[in-house]
């Protein structure tokens, strides 16, 4: 039985409790999201020791077909610009049919018959050298299923562009720049976008990806990291500087998670997602102190100028207007209007000590004076456990911050039982935010501990303001942590049990909580009757006047509840049903006063919001 008397006050519930975190690991950005479909477009790929996938010619290979003989290497004599190096020299020096480069993508490009892309590249050739440039994009047997050619190559880099529209469907095609003359040509920044990104955005993402980000509903993006956002040592940091602009311009850095960035999906980006899926920008940086899992490095004292402009740079790029420095760079870039940034978070996972507390308080105490507007979140520390987390959490309360910043990566067991974690915690310091949790595993059971825990959330959501899942995308054939919640390859996109558990609680939230009281009828397993007799919420929405209660249920065997509405001016809710494994069983329902939401996935579901609808007063 679930009593909740919703006629009295309840507790207000934080307008942005569920949402996403985005970072570049298990090549979720470049290979992932970002819809480029060329690797390493602009040859700055470079050997990382322990890493893999880095070398300069990674993803290209020659060209030679009917007796031709040509040579790629990389130079930097004559670059494109500062920040973009190496470029291709592709020398042929007996033209047989034709010589060129080719690309292979990431495991392939994914074309489609009768979809659009754009190609651009870079190009400057020797002055001798008259013959047309072909780009092609073929199949994974070589067929030819898109063409364009590019004529009088100037002897000045030039970028060329075009459309290709293609002929047939290959998972695993190719982009390959070709010619039939002799002598060098110059290559860099290859690039291919599909015409159909995500709300059609030059430089855009992957529309189904993006799509399955927005279904969540999420209220706030958190990104570019977690661990890449303070990088692996100083020169490894996430500087967001380098991640806006012409991509021409954007200087890459390799990603800690064993492979490369291209920045090409940087913070304008980021801040354009946050606009279209209707999410808050939740930028974090660093704050000079690099990862504590892998060889910390702190920037000097005397250093930190830059560390802390960055910050203050990035309130006037996000919201200056255009008069400004960073206003006028977000406006050359497409995007007058502000952004509108409320929050900025500083740090991730550092540990306490005393070079940090130092370091980002010289960066709190500059937005504090400089722009009392943002809101600083702070970070509790590296535990993963709950933890250790006190001395961060103390020190963030001196610093009268707004929130900070908890992550969990634990059993499924730690998730039920930390239910009531937030039950007592105190109302007058900074808000919680739980930036990063998952439990280990993606079987069924996680899910329901997720779920688990959310309930708990939602019960405190006075002090917990936000909460997301980590990480957020994994490529399928490029793993660096397990679970994640949406898994994808060329034509998929798997939408996990944790998924589902994120999207109810998303969709289905209120903005008031009202103590509920689950009792049950014991089963034959005390441990989990214990779970679930923890867990059931009641929530409100006070502007479509309904109330949607939880129930999980932490056991495998059927439950069957009852439910009844005493409140004379509700909808008779009454009715009773089953949960067993995969399917409910609704009897004596009263539609369409109540509805019911469960997974839809074909394993088993266990858990269900009813949503009961006020019919009168
Ligand atoms: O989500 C994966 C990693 O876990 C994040 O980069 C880091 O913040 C945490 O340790």
């Amino acid at each position: 039985t679930l009593q909740t008397n919703i006629t009295e006050q309840g507790k207000t519930i934080s307008p942005d409790l569920i949402g996403v975190f985005f970072e570049d690991i298990n090549y979720a950005a470049d290979g992932g999201l970002y819809a480029e479909l060329i690797q390493n477009r602009s040859f700055e790929y470079y050997l990382v020791e322990g890493y893999v996938d880095l070398e300069p010619l990674h993803a290209w290979t020659l060209v030679q077909e009917g007796g031709a003989e040509a040579s790629m290497v990389i130079e930097n004599t004559n670059p494109l610009n500062s920040s973009n190096t190496k470029y291709l020299a592709l020398n042929i020096t007996n033209k047989g049919t034709r010589a060129g480069i080719k690309n292979s993508g990431f495991d392939g490009l994914p074309v489609a018959l009768g979809e659009s892309y754009k190609y651009s590249v870079y190009l400057r050739s020797q002055t001798d050298f008259n013959n047309p440039v072909v780009v092609k994009i073929k199949s994974s047997v070589g067929l030819v299923i898109g063409t364009d050619t590019i004529k009088n190559i100037s002897s000045n880099w030039v970028k060329y562009s075009g459309e290709i529209t293609c002929t047939n469907t290959s998972d695993k095609a190719t982009f390959s720049i070709e010619t039939d003359g002799t002598g060098t040509i110059y290559i860099d920044m290859v690039s291919l976008f599909p015409q159909n990104t995500y709300k059609n955005r030059e430089n855009g993402l992957r529309k189904d990806l993006a799509e399955a980000i927005a279904d969540l509903k999420p209220r706030f993006l958190r990104f570019p990291g977690g661990c890449i956002s303070h990088g692996r040592g100083i020169s490894n940091a996430y500087r967001w500087k380098e991640t806006i602009g012409d991509v021409a311009e954007r200087a890459p850095n390799w990603n800690l998670w064993g492979y490369h960035q291209t920045y090409g999906l940087g913070f304008y980006e980021y801040f354009l997602f946050c606009e279209d899926i209707d999410a808050i920008p939740l930028p974090v940086i660093p704050v000079g102190v690099s990862c504590q899992f892998r060889n910390r490095e702190i920037v000097p004292i005397s250093e930190m100028g830059p560390w802390v402009e960055d910050a203050l740079d990035l309130v006037e790029f996000a919201n200056g207007d255009i008069s400004t420095t960073w206003g006028s760079k977000r406006a050359e870039m497409g995007h007058p209007e502000p952004f509108n940034m409320e929050y900025l978070c500083l740090g991730n996972e550092e540990d306490d000590i005393p070079e940090f507390r130092v370091r980002f308080k010289m960066i709190a105490d500059s937005l504090k004076k400089y722009h009392p507007e943002i809101k600083i979140i702070g970070t509790s520390g590296t535990s993963h456990s709950g933890t250790n987390y006190d001395g961060l959490w103390q020190f963030s309360t001196q610093e009268q911050l707004s929130a900070v910043d908890e992550h969990f990566y634990v059993q499924p067991e730690w998730l039920l039982n930390n239910n009531h974690r937030y039950d007592n915690f105190d109302r007058n310091g900074p808000k919680v935010f739980v930036g990063e949790y998952a439990s280990w595993d993606d079987l069924m059971k996680n899910a329901i501990a997720e779920a688990s825990f959310l309930t708990g959330i939602e019960r405190n959501a006075d002090v917990v303001q936000f909460t997301c899942y980590a990480p957020l995308l994994c490529n399928e054939n490029h793993q660096q942590w397990h679970p994640d919640l949406i898994r994808f390859n060329h034509s998929n996109v798997i939408k996990t049990a944790n998924y589902y558990i994120q999207q109810l609680f998303s969709h289905y939230t209120g903005d008031m909580y009202f103590e509920s009281n689950l009792t049950y009828e014991e089963n034959s397993n005390p441990l989990e009757s214990t779970y679930f007799g923890k867990i059931g919420v009641a929530t409100w929405n006070t502007q479509a006047q309904f109330d949607d209660v939880k129930v999980i249920n932490g056991d495998e065997t059927l439950v069957e509840m009852d439910f009844s509405s005493s409140a004379s001016n509700w909808s008779a809710l009454s009715g009773s049903f089953s949960i067993s494994n995969g399917s409910y069983v609704q009897s004596s329902a009263n539609e369409p006063a109540w509805s019911i939401y469960s997974l839809p996935i074909e394993s088993k579901s266990y858990t269900y919001t009813l949503r009961a609808k006020k019919t009168s007063g």
